[in-house]
């Protein structure tokens, strides 16, 4: 029905859609993991100079573990936040001392990961491992908000575990990774904040907000 129609068409449209992008190279979860921990608050394109560069100096887990701090920072500076190359670098040395300098295949695992929420968690589960876990981020909730007509404010946690709920039934079998950079690529190159590119959208003939005409108004956010 309407869900496996989403994801069908969604994945199918990423598959022949989809930027070739630098940690789109690799399936090392360390390379997804730092790519992921930098996309958070910057945009692709800022992202990418800085991905290369980090993952030249420190091509493992092990190299950031045993990095000079100051060294780490050089690395990340002009991105910001700098508390996330600190966490990553504590993770880094939590993972060596835990789970022998690769990244865990499990989820509760990388949840206690200094730095990785609840967001990072499913990134790495299914973008890395294939795992069916979903990855919610401000992205995806658009893109959720609009198909389904959720009109629930997405500042509430609620309104979250409803859409991870969602994205759980929406994963199609044996396909996590595709779909959740299917959902990621479809809100950043077409279901956009302002004037979403309707007419080229792979699932827009039963997008529930389009039908309605309220596809801008959507995701409803409070302020913060
Ligand atoms: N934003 C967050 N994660 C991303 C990814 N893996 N690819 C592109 N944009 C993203």
């Amino acid at each position: 029905e309407h869900k496996s129609t989403f994801s069908t068409e969604l994945l199918n449209w990423y598959m022949v859609s989809k930027r070739d992008l630098p940690w789109r190279r690799h399936r090392d979860p360390y390379m997804i993991w730092i790519s992921e921990i930098m996309l958070q608050q910057t945009r692709v394109d800022t992202v990418i100079p800085y991905f290369q560069r980090f993952t030249e100096r420190f091509p493992t887990i092990q190299a950031l573990a045993e990095a000079p701090e100051e060294d780490v920072l050089k690395h990340w500076e002009g991105l910001g936040y700098y508390s996330r190359a600190r966490n990553l670098q504590l993770a880094a040395r939590q993972i060596m001392e835990l789970y022998d300098g690769r990244m865990p295949d499990d989820v509760e695992a990388v949840a206690g990961l200094k730095g990785v929420g609840p967001y990072t968690t499913g990134a790495i589960m299914s973008i890395a491992f294939n795992r069916p876990v979903p990855a919610v981020d401000g992205n995806v909730m658009r893109v959720l908000s609009r198909y389904f007509l959720i009109e629930d404010d997405i500042m509430k946690q609620g309104t979250r575990k409803q859409m991870e709920a969602l994205v759980r039934e929406l994963f199609p079998e044996g396909q996590a990774s595709h779909f959740t950079q299917a959902m990621m690529e479809l809100g950043a190159l077409v279901c956009t904040p302002k004037s979403p590119h309707c007419l080229t959208c792979p699932v827009m003939e039963h997008c529930a907000g389009r039908l309605a005409g309220v596809e801008e108004t959507l995701p409803v956010k409070t302020k913060a």
